[in-house]
């Protein structure tokens, strides 16, 4: 997979993606991640990416031309199966949406300010919009290393286990079990004996029990999603 990211703010996103399992997955060729800076389709010598708003208002906006200018120079290259913009009012982000992103092979991510971006450029060139929870950030940049995340994640070669990504939280919409590792007992805590059986059948019928009991607790609204 091959991830384009279009941002003003280049520097946000360089640290958390590459560490761990982000990295790794750089490394060994599962996914490939490039950040282009927008102040280098600029043309002037103040290299503006943003203008403040026709009709007034507080905040800048991000001008359409660098953006534009961005995206073409990657269409060039490829063919492109999505051009996200990360923006509070889009679609909520979900697992669902991260397994769909997962199996598409080029995508565009691109970051806006806050107050947002010329809207010309969601009519020309985006072809979906993400939002990852009903908060607003001051940019896109840590809602696109949200989703980039999650679905690197579940690419093939990613984890070290396979059936780590299948077995997770919201993957059949149900939480996670509880785990525990050594030692058996601390601080008069103890990991529950059927863990320690070796019993795996036992084990994985406890475990489904928990997720239920968990997700009944915790989030009743999951049991009903389809
Ligand atoms: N940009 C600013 N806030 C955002 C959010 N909640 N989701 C996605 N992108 C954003």
């Amino acid at each position: 997979m091959r991830i384009d990211i279009v941002t003003g703010l280049p520097d946000i996103l360089k640290s958390p993606l590459n560490e761990s399992i982000i990295k790794r997955a750089q490394e060994n060729g599962s996914v490939t991640i490039t950040i282009h800076n927008l102040r280098d389709f600029t043309h002037d010598r103040h290299k503006t990416i943003d203008d403040t708003p026709y009709g007034g208002g507080a905040g800048m906006v991000l001008k359409p031309e660098p953006i534009f200018e961005c995206v073409e120079s990657l269409q060039k290259e490829r063919t492109y199966d999505e051009i996200i913009y990360v923006t509070p009012d889009g679609e909520r982000f979900t697992q669902a949406v991260a397994t769909q992103l997962s199996l598409k092979n080029n995508v565009i991510i691109i970051c806006g300010h806050y107050k947002g971006i010329d809207d010309r450029v969601r009519q020309g060139l985006v072809t979906k919009e993400i939002s990852i929870g009903d908060y607003v950030l001051t940019g896109g940049e840590l809602a696109a290393a949200v989703v980039i995340d999650a679905v690197v994640r579940l690419l093939p070669g990613t984890l070290h286990d396979s059936t780590s990504a299948m077995t997770d939280t919201f993957q059949d919409n149900l939480l996670g079990a509880p785990v525990y590792t050594r030692p058996p007992e601390y601080r008069d805590m103890k990991v529950p004996d059927v863990l320690l059986t070796g019993n795996h059948n036992a084990i994985e019928e406890w475990r489904q029990e928990q997720r239920i009991k968990r997700t009944t607790e915790r989030r009743p609204d999951l049991l009903h999603k389809q």
